[in-house]
């Protein structure tokens, strides 16, 4: 008797969701115990950037008064200082300090991993599957640049690379793409290196990550989803000549396990207050205007995986021509697509209506991380041309990021590295336009809308 009571307490449980939530707490928690993470934070899969010491000398070729603040700091100081420059996170409760987005092993050797671009924080806080909106990895490799050279140390791949091929104009988004196009230019369909070939045709444009949580409910990949959802394409980050087709078949194992780990995660939950009848009412207009393209959520949730037209969306066009239908044909004919077996779709023509789970935490918005806020993302003639953003500073009324808008960049910012600090939407491949689809909402129902927005 008492047993069977226990167990339809459970059920009600259940049904009410309380172990649900509970489930989900846990498994946030533990994945900083998968072996996916274990992985990219042990095994380095590329030769190292540069030491320890490289990197504690970094403070040098600052500018000041942050140089002379550097100096009168403890080391464990003048550390966070580095990791809050270039965007670099600790785990919660990690006392060694060393950062999430390089393998630092006993010797000292850094070694950069996904999580470079693919972990950050929001609010302050770190949350695993979260886009690193904050890495500065052009001003980090040309500070390492310059250390190596004053110290006499030999320059890496990223430092002379990145004198060829620009890393990212505006720090938290990169010009990732076009890493692999520039990688696979000198491949066979196997995988072979070849003597290099005609120089690929690229065009330099950052582009922002996307939440790994959302990545347990696509079928296709990338802000086209052009690539078939499959543990080979997650390799790309390592097409450097160093690496041979021998290699990619030995770590084919290590990323199915990367991409189980990566489908168990779970977006955070807003940590501030949410006006639920609000929220309920705005649930009601986003199932009528958005949920065609981005799905539903709650208790029966749907994602169609839609890939809406350039015409019909409006956003950015760079990031979509940047890859050619002859390299998305020849990236589906090599082991990456299995050889032609998977469907891999060469010319999309536009871009993936992206789930919004998680939706409030992973701002700045667009494949191009172009819009601030969600405000924003709901109001499209009032986004900011130039935005700047503080590091923890989280704007709950328009929900995102807190910035500080401008009309234009500011004269006196002239070097890379302040220029970097903005986000400039008038360059190439950064517009903030399109998707005006909220313009059919009038205000009270754009500020429902918001508010179930932070609950997804
Ligand atoms: C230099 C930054 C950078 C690094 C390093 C990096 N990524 Fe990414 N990643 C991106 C960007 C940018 C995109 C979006 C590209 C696009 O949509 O065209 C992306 C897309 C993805 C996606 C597709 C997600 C989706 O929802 O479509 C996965 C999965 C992914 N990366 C996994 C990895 C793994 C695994 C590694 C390490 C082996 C890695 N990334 C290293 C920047 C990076
Ligand atoms: C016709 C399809 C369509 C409709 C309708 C639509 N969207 Fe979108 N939405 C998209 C596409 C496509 C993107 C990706 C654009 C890009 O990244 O360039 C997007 C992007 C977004 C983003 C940014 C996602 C991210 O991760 O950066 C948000 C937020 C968003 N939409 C909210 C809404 C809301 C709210 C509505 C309803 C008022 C709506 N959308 C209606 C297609 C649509």
């Amino acid at each position: 008797m008492k047993t069977s009571l226990a167990a339809l307490f459970i059920v009600l449980l259940v049904d009410s969701g309380l172990l649900a939530g509970e489930n989900i707490a846990a498994k946030r928690a533990s994945a900083y115990a998968g072996r996916g993470y274990e992985l990219l934070t042990t095994k380095p899969y590329l030769p190292p950037d540069f030491d320890q010491a490289t990197f504690d000398e970094l403070w040098k070729t600052w500018e000041e008064p942050l140089r002379s603040q550097a100096e009168k700091a403890t080391p464990q100081e003048r550390t966070m200082l580095a990791y809050s420059r270039y965007g670099l996170t600790v785990a919660p409760g990690d006392s060694s300090l060393k950062p999430q987005q390089y393998v630092v092993d006993e010797a000292g050797n850094w070694t950069m991993n996904c999580l470079a671009c693919h972990q950050g924080k929001v609010a302050g806080k770190v949350v695993v599957g979260l886009p690193n909106s904050l890495l500065a990895l052009q001003t980090l490799t040309e500070e390492i640049r310059a250390t190596k050279l004053r110290l006499g140390k030999p320059l890496t791949r990223m430092d002379v690379g990145s004198t060829i091929i620009p890393l990212g104009t505006s720090n938290g988004t990169t010009n990732a793409v076009i890493f692999g196009v520039a990688l696979m230019a000198n491949r066979d369909a196997k995988l072979n290196v070849l003597p290099s070939l005609v120089p690929a045709k690229m065009t330099h444009h950052d582009h922002d990550a996307p939440a790994w949580w959302n990545f347990k409910k696509k079928q296709r990949l990338y802000s086209d989803g052009f690539a078939v959802k499959d543990p080979r394409p997650l390799m790309q980050f390592m097409l450097i000549p160093e690496n041979g087709p021998d290699k990619f078949k030995e770590w084919e194992a290590d990323f199915r396990e990367l991409y189980t780990w990566l489908e168990s995660l779970e977006p955070p939950a807003y940590p501030f207050e949410v006006d639920r009848p609000l929220a309920r009412h705005g649930e009601v207009i986003f199932n009528q205007n958005c949920a065609d393209c981005h799905g539903r959520y709650g208790a029966e949730p749907s994602y169609p995986n839609k890939i809406v037209s350039i015409e019909e969306v409006g956003t950015d066009p760079v990031r979509l021509a940047a890859l050619s239908p002859q390299h998305r044909a020849a990236y589906g004919a090599s082991w990456f697509g299995h050889f032609g077996e998977e469907k891999t779709i060469d010319d999309p023509g536009g871009y993936v209506a992206p789930p919004l789970d998680g939706i409030w935490a992973s701002a700045p918005y667009f494949h191009n991380g172009s819009v601030p806020t969600l405000w924003h993302v709901l109001h499209p003639s009032d986004r900011p041309a130039v935005w700047q953003r503080t590091e923890d500073g989280y704007d709950q009324q328009k929900v995102g990021l807190e910035v500080t808008s401008f009309e234009r960049l500011p004269k006196e910012v002239k070097s890379g590295r302040d220029r970097r600090r903005y986000f400039d939407t008038t360059k190439s491949g950064k517009s903030a336009s399109g998707h005006d689809f909220p313009d059919a909402l009038d205000e009270a129902e754009k500020r429902a809308v918001l508010e179930y927005l932070k609950t997804l």
